[in-house]
């Protein structure tokens, strides 16, 4: 009698917390420092989504390691509701990277959707001497003990970006790792780095303000909020295509209910005007409702953990 009247009592508790779910702030950790793309985005998405949620989304940054210092705050998170992540095509490439990953990136997390595909750009500090990607290009062979190229690290979309470029110029330039693209530009408006591949939401601002030179966009068409800036493939780059894809996940084993309020809130704000025409400012494209789910989500990034993990083993650099 004793057992049914506490299991009674723990299944109102339950249902109880989830009718009232979210009663708190909801924790959302972005594995970069503050400042830069993915913190813009995380930002953009948490006012929309909280919004929806009616309570607060707190951002907080947990840089380094490409990445995967805070990937791995999030799989060891408790599994409440309360603490979620928002991350990029780094979740899929890390598990090649890194042989002695703290988590399993498959099979720790619950999905609750994509946000966003966000281009990259190759930009450089402004006193290089180069005025497009041609002469940036010979300049940068001319150079290249002494170019230095500022990403965040292995495991990071300006790291992935990076080798990418590299192996397809045949050139090998000092990698300089940060916490995140954040820092790293403040670095490269300072003129302290050399160049980098960084993505839209952390580029945009800089080449409008004149700050960095900017060559060429790394997917396979122009971007419709910068027409005149070519792509790295019609530059002679051929079949350079890489975007930045960015999804929302949690602790494995998170309530049910739980989830569903998040993907809804989700689907509501990868549909608001003010989240899409910011991104729009920013050069990003919001992801279409089709998306913004879990199944599309772990279908994702099952299918790049796949496709990168060979590419990048290729190149037999390895972070441990
Ligand atoms: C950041 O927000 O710093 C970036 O996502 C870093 C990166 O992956 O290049």
């Amino acid at each position: 009698m004793k057992r049914l009247v506490a299991a009674t009592l723990v299944l109102v508790a339950t249902c109880a917390a989830a009718q009232d779910y979210p009663a708190k702030p909801i924790n959302i950790i972005v594995p970069a420092a503050a400042g830069g793309p993915t913190d813009t985005l995380t930002r953009v998405l948490a006012a929309a989504m909280s919004d929806a949620l009616k309570q607060q989304m707190i951002v907080e940054n947990v840089g380094g390691a490409g990445g995967t210092i805070g990937i791995n705050r999030a799989a060891k998170a408790r599994a409440d509701g309360y603490t979620l992540l928002l991350y990029h095509i780094g979740m899929a490439t890390s598990p090649a990277l890194y042989r002695k990953l703290q988590y399993d990136t498959l099979n720790d997390f619950d999905y609750i959707g994509q946000v966003a595909d966000v281009p990259m750009m190759m930009i450089a500090k402004s006193t290089i001497p180069a005025n497009s990607f041609a002469e940036f290009l010979s300049y940068a062979k001319a150079n290249k003990d002494k170019l230095t190229y500022a990403n965040a690290g292995l495991g990071s979309a300006s790291y992935l970006c990076g080798i990418l470029f590299m192996s397809a110029v045949e050139a090998n330039f000092t990698m300089v790792p940060y916490k995140g693209t954040g820092p790293a530009m403040n670095d490269l408006v300072g003129g302290q780095v050399d160049f980098m591949c960084d993505q839209t939401t952390n580029t945009v601002p800089q080449i409008k303000a004149g700050k960095v030179k900017a060559y060429g966009v790394t997917t396979a068409s122009r971007l419709a909020s910068m027409p005149d800036l070519p792509t790295l493939a019609e530059q002679g780059l051929k079949g350079f295509d890489l975007v930045v894809w960015n999804g929302v996940f949690a602790p494995k084993g998170t309530p049910k209910p739980a989830l569903d309020k998040l993907v809804a809130a989700l689907q509501t704000a990868v549909q608001s005007p003010a989240f899409r025409s910011r991104l729009a400012e920013l050069g990003a494209e919001p992801v279409p409702l089709s998306k913004a789910n879990p199944g599309s989500l772990g279908a994702l990034l099952k299918a790049e953990v796949e496709k990168w993990g060979p590419i990048i083993r290729k190149t037999g650099v390895f972070a441990d």
